[in-house]
């Protein structure tokens, strides 16, 4: 049986005061959407099709998607859940069932997906709905089951409509769906807009299906189901995923220090026995190996560090920075683009950028590789062994053979051959006796 997929994120988001739709803000390095999408990719449901439903922002959403498989629906203007699900209708009715999620739930798990799809397939029923019992309040719509038979639900009662004996029931509305789609068309065709808010709601589509039978599927975790309506709550999201990222890390055998300060977005890969030390960001697609250390307050973007390295602390590595084996990045140095060979150092304050490094090579505080001429990037090569001193400047294109050395404050244009000595840099002079002459002076005046 095949399955449609289909996310509402239409909806503007007023209370989070912003240009950027709702479902594209983030919580634990993805968009909510994102978050959305991969867990409808993750569930297994066969056959599966995804739509986005969307109005508000959606040229940010179309390009957030650029590339990917999911139709985009315009619901235009923005009448109500039920009447978004109504707009993509056409996408939805080719399937037998459809499962209907909210865009801003980053939470959602696959297996719930799984889940609802499987319920409603194998129970028959025209629509299985996730319902949470949350210890703390939630302004959602309540869950009213058959008092003679509690298995089949009756309606959903919107909170604003509810009548004080049904604000008691403590069973919730999560807002996922799998309906049948041959009776959610029939009953869409037959909604009003009877309400508070003159919408088309999709929760009573429920008290229409329930003769054809309505199940109830409990969430384990009734945190999947917890939106986004303003930036607190994203902020609230984005530590819990940040917490579950860093608790994922600490089961697979990595450190970390200070757990709450550290951020990991969910892609990052981490060796056993390395170290997270306070204060550390590790960031999109960076992968870190085993025994590594990352110290304090370093960032780590994209980047690759090899087993035994040791980072930081106030380190910066950005897209495509290879740090090899047991080479060590100190305090204030930055890496772009550039391969460090094993064992090699910059322990202090330079600017690696385009470069390919050697292995064992020693890269001296306040090195800068000066990579940008104003309009194109040029590489520097340093060999194995060799020995930059302290404050060089590196103009590229340039190549440091092998166990060369360049002399402490040097401005390097052109090659320096393996083995040889680079100077490049005003010879000083010394003139015995100036300064004592000079205060004879001053004082005369
Ligand atoms: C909805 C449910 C409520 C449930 C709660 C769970 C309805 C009528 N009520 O209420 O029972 O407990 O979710 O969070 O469905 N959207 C559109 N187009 C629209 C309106 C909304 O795409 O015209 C999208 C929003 O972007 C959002 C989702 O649908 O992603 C939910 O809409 P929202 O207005 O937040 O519904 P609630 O009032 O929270
Ligand atoms: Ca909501």
């Amino acid at each position: 049986m095949t399955t449609a997929v289909v996310v509402l994120a239409a909806g503007k988001g007023t209370r989070m005061h912003s240009r950027l739709p709702k479902v594209l803000h983030q919580a634990g390095g993805r968009s909510m959407l994102a978050s959305v999408l991969k867990a409808a990719g993750d569930s297994g449901v066969a056959g599966q099709n995804t739509a986005v439903v969307a109005g508000y922002g959606i040229e940010a959403i179309r390009a957030a998607l650029a590339g990917s498989e999911v139709e985009i629906v315009l619901q235009e203007p923005q009448l109500g859940t039920g009447h978004a699900v109504l707009c993509a209708q056409s996408w939805w009715k080719r399937h037998p069932q459809v499962i209907v999620v909210h865009g801003d739930m980053p939470l959602l798990s696959a297996a719930t997906i799984g889940g609802l799809a499987r319920a409603r397939s194998e129970s028959g029923a025209a629509a299985v709905l996730a319902t949470a019992a949350p210890a703390e309040p939630r302004a959602y719509g309540r869950i009213v089951r058959d008092r003679e038979r509690p298995e089949r639900v009756l309606r959903i009662v919107e909170e604003k409509q509810a009548t004080a004996e049904q604000l008691k029931i403590r069973e919730l509305n999560a807002g996922f769906y799998c309906f049948e789609t041959a009776a959610l068309a029939e009953a869409l065709a037959q909604l009003g807009t009877d309400n508070p808010h003159g919408e088309y709601y999709l929760t009573d589509t429920i008290a229409l299906l329930a003769p054809r039978g309505v199940v109830a599927y409990p969430l384990e975790d009734d945190r999947e189901c917890l939106g986004v309506n303003d930036r607190a709550e994203l902020a609230e999201l984005d530590s819990d995923l940040r917490r579950r990222k860093v608790a994922a890390l600490l089961k697979a055998g990595v450190s970390v220090q200070l757990p709450d300060t550290v951020v990991v977005d969910p892609e990052v890969e981490v060796g056993e026995d390395t170290v997270i030390e306070s204060g550390v960001q590790l960031l999109g697609a960076t992968r870190i190996g085993a025994g590594c250390r990352i110290r304090a307050h370093s960032v780590v973007e994209s980047a690759s560090v090899e087993d035994g390295a040791i980072i930081g602390p106030f380190a910066r590595l950005r897209e495509g920075a290879v740090i090899g084996a047991g080479a060590h990045i100190g305090n204030f140095v930055e890496v772009k683009k550039s391969r460090i060979g094993k064992g090699s150092k910059a322990n202090h304050l330079a600017y690696i950028g385009d470069a390919v490094v050697g292995e064992r090579a020693n890269i001296g505080a306040g090195t800068i590789t000066c990579n940008y001429d104003g309009v194109h990037k040029h590489s520097t090569v340093i060999g194995d062994g060799a020995f930059i001193g302290s404050n060089s400047t590196l103009v590229a294109p340039v190549e440091i053979g092998a166990g060369a050395y360049v002399g402490a404050g040097s401005v390097i244009t052109e090659e320096v051959p393996g083995d040889a000595l680079g100077l490049g840099r005003a010879r000083q002079a010394v003139k015995p006796g100036w300064a004592a002459a000079r205060r004879q002076t001053v004082k005369r005046k």
